[in-house]
This record gives C-alpha cells, structure tokens and sequence, in this order.
C-alpha cells in the first residue's frame, strides 16, 4: 500500500474537506479570500517526445504475453449457479441491516478501507490496456488539432470554440492516463509513437469518434469482471467522460449523438486488435499485453457519413479495423458537407436527421479479411492470430446482442478455409486475402430500439455460440478475423 502513490493521493482530499467543511451555524466565519488551498497530484509524464509515423525497425522480441503455465484452449460454458436465483427479488427486506437505511448486501460496504490498486493479472492487464487507449487518445486529439488549419475545420462546420472543446478532451487524458498509471504503478505502460490514418479534418472526426467508441466499449466490457471493485469505481469514472467525448465526434460529423439505448461493450482483444496496428513503437522497457491480434477485417462497402447516400461507399475506407472513412476525392455532388437542405447536410450540429440511412437492416455487406499471422502493433512486435475454424458467420455486437448472419460467396486467398490453421486454410500464406458477404440483420433490444445503429462491432466467426454481455468473451476462441468497426448509422 506504501507504494501506491494513488490510495495516499486519495484520501488526502477527503481528509482535508473534512476539516473544511462549514459547520452548522459558522458558515459566515468563513473566509474565502484565504481559503482552503489542496495541493494537486502532478500529472504522469513518460518524458518520451511522441513522434508519429510507421515503425520501420526490426522487432525485437514478437508475441503477445503469455504466462509459464496456460491451462487449456478455450472456456466451456456451463449452467448458472443454484445460488444465482436464491434471492427472492419481491421488494422486501431479507437480511439484517448493518445500519438504518443499510439494507443487506453489495460488496465494499462494511467499512474495510478501499485500497485503489489491480488485484490479479486480469485486473492489470485489463487497466494497462485501458492506459494504452489513453497516452492514444491524448496524442490523437492534439495532433489532430495541430495538423489542420482553422479554416480546415470551418470547412465541416467547426468554430475555434469547438476547437477547444477537442483540447480539453486531450486534456481530460492526462487525468485518465495519470489515474491509471497511479493505480498500476512503476510498471504502467508509457505513451508510445503513433501512426495515425487520416489527411482530413473528415478522417480525423472519424478516427477519433471510433477510437472513442473502442475505449468507451472495452472498458464496458472488462469493468464487471475486475477484481478489484475500488480500481472500477475509479476507471468508470473516468469512462464515463469517454462516452460523452465519442458522443462529441458525432457531433463535430454531423451524426445523430447517440442513436441507441444502449452501448456496447467488447472484449479486451477486440479493442487491442483495433489499437495495436496503429502504435508504431513504445519506450524500451514498455510493459506489453497478454491480449489476443486478431487478423484485420475490412468492410469493403463501409458507409461513409460524408456521402449524402453513405451506403453507395464502395472501399471509401483508409484502413482496415476501424474502417475509418476516405474523404479524398469524393465528388461534390455526393458530399453531405455543403449540402444545402438540412436533413441532407452534415455539418458539425447538436443533432441531425439523415434523410437516407447510412445503413439500414437487409443491406449486403462486403468483407475481407487476412490470415493470421501477421506483425502488428509496436515495433511489430504482436502476431495476429486465430484459434477458429474454418469462416461461416458474421457476428454482429451491438447495445444488448450478440447477433449472428450466415456468411456467404466465401473465396480467398491461401486456399480457403479462413482461419483453419490445419485444414484448408494455409496460414503461412499471409499474403492471402479472404472474402465473403452477409446481409445486415434486423433485430431490436426492445420494442422500438433496432439493436444495430451507431458505430457497432463486427466480426467473422466460425460458429454461432449464444452468448449475452456478461460473458461474450467466451467469443474469441471462435473468432476467425476481426473485429471491424461498422458504421451502421
Ligand atoms: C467486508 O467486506 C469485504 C468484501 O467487500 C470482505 O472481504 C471483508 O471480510 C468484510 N469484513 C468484515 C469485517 O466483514
Ligand atoms: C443509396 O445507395 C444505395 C447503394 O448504392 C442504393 O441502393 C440506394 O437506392 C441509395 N438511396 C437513395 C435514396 O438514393
Ligand atoms: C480500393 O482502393 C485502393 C486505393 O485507392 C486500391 O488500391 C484497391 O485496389 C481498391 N480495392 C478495391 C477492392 O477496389
Ligand atoms: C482515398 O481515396 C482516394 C481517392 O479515391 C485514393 O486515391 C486514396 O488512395 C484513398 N486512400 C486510402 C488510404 O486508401
Ligand atoms: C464545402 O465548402 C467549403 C467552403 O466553401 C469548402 O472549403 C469545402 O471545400 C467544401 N467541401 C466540399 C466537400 O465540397
Ligand atoms: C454527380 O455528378 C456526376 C458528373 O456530373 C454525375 O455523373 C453523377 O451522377 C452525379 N451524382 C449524383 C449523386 O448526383
Ligand atoms: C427527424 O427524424 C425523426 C425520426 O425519423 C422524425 O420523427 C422527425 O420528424 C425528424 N425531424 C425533422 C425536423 O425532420
Ligand atoms: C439510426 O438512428 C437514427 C436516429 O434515430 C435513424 O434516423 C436511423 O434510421 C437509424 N438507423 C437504423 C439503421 O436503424
Ligand atoms: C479445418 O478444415 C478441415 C477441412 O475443411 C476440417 O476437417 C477441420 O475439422 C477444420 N478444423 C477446425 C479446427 O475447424
Ligand atoms: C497467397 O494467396 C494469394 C491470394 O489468394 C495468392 O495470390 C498468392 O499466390 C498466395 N501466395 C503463395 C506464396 O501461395
Ligand atoms: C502454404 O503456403 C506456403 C507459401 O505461402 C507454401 O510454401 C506451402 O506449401 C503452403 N502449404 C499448403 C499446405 O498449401
Ligand atoms: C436482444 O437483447 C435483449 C436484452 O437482453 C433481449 O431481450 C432480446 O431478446 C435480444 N434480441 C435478440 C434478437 O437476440
């Protein structure tokens, strides 16, 4: 605990607003002009200037961490527990108050002092990977501002007092990555050199929006599963300003904030497959991760939210997994940024209405994707790989569901069988390129809410397991490439 800068850093306040909290009937002794001053936590720095483009040394070491001992290859799904359903959920009170207005229960109540540290190898690979997305997001957000002139941004309906909003937010990143690596410790991972996508304002919207969406929904996805419940109580915290930052990039693209009534979240290797090809390198003593790179996916007919139709995108993307639009070139006539009738124009707004749908349900959607086995990541460092059969599904992660589509039209390169590490597929070829297509489904989480609109996950899949978010994990054994990050509306 002596080391854990974070629990002291915490407490510390608490103690203080104590002595300073006005008493009944002193009020007016107060005095503000010489008021209570707490000195503030410094900020984490990793004394590494960022520098940004592709990593064009020679990995050193390669694959992701792994421990001596690995028990088995995948999680059998097994039945609830008899104790699961033993609480009689009538509106009555079951057990002994500890105190009034105490009822029963919950965990962390009893008065044992919180200590804000990771707990097992889950909790910190978990927290390092959230500190990856981070350092990402506090070097994306500025170097997006510092790459385009204000005229660029006034071009998508952006003044310099949104401009500023984007600054805060990298701002609100030295919070998150200083609270994390507070919570870690020496060890946490440090920022990194990035090799960002995008030449537009558009692309970096775009980028950023997705980025958002990949934190915001992997930390959903681990946060119940910490073992420590203080370190979660600290992190959605700071998730929570996350969502209403992806929220922003919407706006600033002129998308409808937040078409869903709920939001998604993913597996840890979900959100490091999507991150990881986009860090070119870390820091010489970088702690790396123990989550899985899948092979990349690409969603060929990706709608583009700067066309005015966004479905007739035809590989209008500028990379695989977060499949961020391609802005370059499009003709003005199927632009939607200096459209002139409001439901057909995509300017940076509170709210819009799109008249024509970037997706819609029963729409074929086109996929690639590569064979394992691929470098990825810092210094190429990671392999992508796959412990699936051969490719027969689409999984479709959205709000509430794990849906699934049949793939269909299945050609490919190295001999077929995505993913089949021993049958037809020929995972040394890593050249080879698969494709297939599948029809967006329709299905809602509750009567009104079609489940899949916003940004959403996609994955190609060997088998359709039926699984709800608690345990979607038990997904990725089964997952031949992907995710990709679908722009369904
Ligand atoms: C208080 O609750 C924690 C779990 O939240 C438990 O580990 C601990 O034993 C409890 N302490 C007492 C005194 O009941
Ligand atoms: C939008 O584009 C799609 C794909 O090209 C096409 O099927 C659809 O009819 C278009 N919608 C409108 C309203 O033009
Ligand atoms: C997509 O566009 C890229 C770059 O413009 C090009 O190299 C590639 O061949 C295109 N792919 C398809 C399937 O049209
Ligand atoms: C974006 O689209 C333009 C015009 O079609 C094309 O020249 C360019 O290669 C594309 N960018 C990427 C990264 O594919
Ligand atoms: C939209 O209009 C602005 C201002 O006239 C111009 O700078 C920009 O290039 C236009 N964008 C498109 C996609 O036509
Ligand atoms: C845009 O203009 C081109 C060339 O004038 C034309 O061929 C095309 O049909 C137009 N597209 C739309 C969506 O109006
Ligand atoms: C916006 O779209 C909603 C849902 O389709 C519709 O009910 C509403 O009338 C639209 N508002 C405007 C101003 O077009
Ligand atoms: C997504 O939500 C928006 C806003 O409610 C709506 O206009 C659009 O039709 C929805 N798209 C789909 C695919 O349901
Ligand atoms: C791989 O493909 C071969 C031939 O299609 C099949 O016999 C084998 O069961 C597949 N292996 C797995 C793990 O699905
Ligand atoms: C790998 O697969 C691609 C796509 O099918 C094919 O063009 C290429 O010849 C294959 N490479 C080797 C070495 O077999
Ligand atoms: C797989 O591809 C490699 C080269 O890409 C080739 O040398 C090997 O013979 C192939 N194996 C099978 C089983 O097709
Ligand atoms: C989607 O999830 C909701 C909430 O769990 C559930 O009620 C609904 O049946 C699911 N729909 C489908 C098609 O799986």
């Amino acid at each position: 605990m002596a080391r854990n800068p974070l629990y002291l850093a915490l407490l510390a306040p608490l103690v203080h607003y104590a002595k300073a909290a006005p008493q009944a009937g002193n009020a007016a002794q107060i005095t503000y002009a010489d008021g209570v001053v707490v000195p503030a936590t410094p900020p984490v720095r990793t004394g590494m200037p960022v520098s940004h483009g592709p990593f064009t040394g020679v990995a050193t070491m390669t694959g992701a961490l792994t421990a001596p001992t690995v028990l088995g290859t995948a999680i059998t799904g097994r039945p609830p527990s008899s104790a699961a359903t033993t609480y009689p959920s009538d509106g009555n009170l079951h057990d002994p108050m500890l105190i009034p207005y105490a009822p029963g229960g919950g965990l962390g109540t009893n008065g044992t002092a919180p200590v804000y540290n990771v707990k097992s190898d889950f909790d910190y690979q978990s927290l390092a990977l959230a500190l990856y997305v981070e350092w990402f997001e506090m070097d994306l957000f500025r170097y997006g501002l510092s790459q385009f002139s204000q005229a660029e941004f006034a071009a998508v309906g952006l003044t310099p007092e949104d401009l500023y909003l984007i600054q805060f937010m990298a701002e609100q990143e030295i919070g998150h990555a200083t609270l994390i690596s507070n919570i870690l410790g020496p060890s946490a991972p440090k920022q990194c050199n990035y090799n960002y996508p995008f030449t537009t304002v558009s692309e970096f919207l775009d980028f950023s929006q997705k980025i958002a969406r990949i934190g915001e929904s992997s930390v959903y996805g681990f946060l119940p599963h910490l073992d420590s419940r203080a370190a979660a109580s600290l992190l959605l915290q700071s998730i929570a300003v996350e969502a209403r930052q992806q929220v922003i990039f919407r706006q600033f693209m002129g998308l409808f904030p937040m078409p869903v009534w709920f939001e998604v979240g993913v597996p840890q290797s979900w959100a490091w497959t999507l991150l990881a090809p986009y860090i070119s390198s870390c820091p010489a003593d970088q702690t790396r991760l123990a989550w899985q790179n899948f092979p990349a996916l690409t969603i060929v007919n990706q709608p583009n939210p700067v066309l005015t139709n966004g479905s007739m995108a035809f590989n209008q993307t500028i990379s695989p997994g977060t499949n961020t639009l391609n802005s370059t070139g499009i003709p003005s006539n199927q632009s939607c940024v200096n459209a002139t009738t409001p439901l057909a124009d995509c300017k940076a707004a509170i709210s819009s209405n799109r008249t024509i749908p970037l997706s819609a349900a029963g729409r074929e959607v086109s996929l690639t994707w590569d064979l394992p086995g691929k470098q990825v990541g810092p210094e190429n460092s990671y392999i992508t790989t796959s412990q699936a059969g051969p490719a027969k599904f689409v999984a479709w992660v959205t709000q509430l569901n794990i849906t699934y589509s049949p793939l269909t039209g299945l050609t490919g390169g190295g001999g077929g069988g995505g993913g089949n590490m021993t049958g037809g597929g020929n995972a040394t070829n890593t050249t080879g390129t698969m494709s297939g297509k599948t029809i967006q489904p329709d299905l809602s989480t509750f009567m009104g809410d079609p489940a899949i609109n916003g940004t959403i996950f996609i994955a190609i899949t060997d088998s359709n397991p039926y699984l709800t978010p608690f345990n979607l994990s038990l997904i990725n054994p089964h997952v031949v490439a992907g995710p990709a990050l679908y722009q369904a509306g």
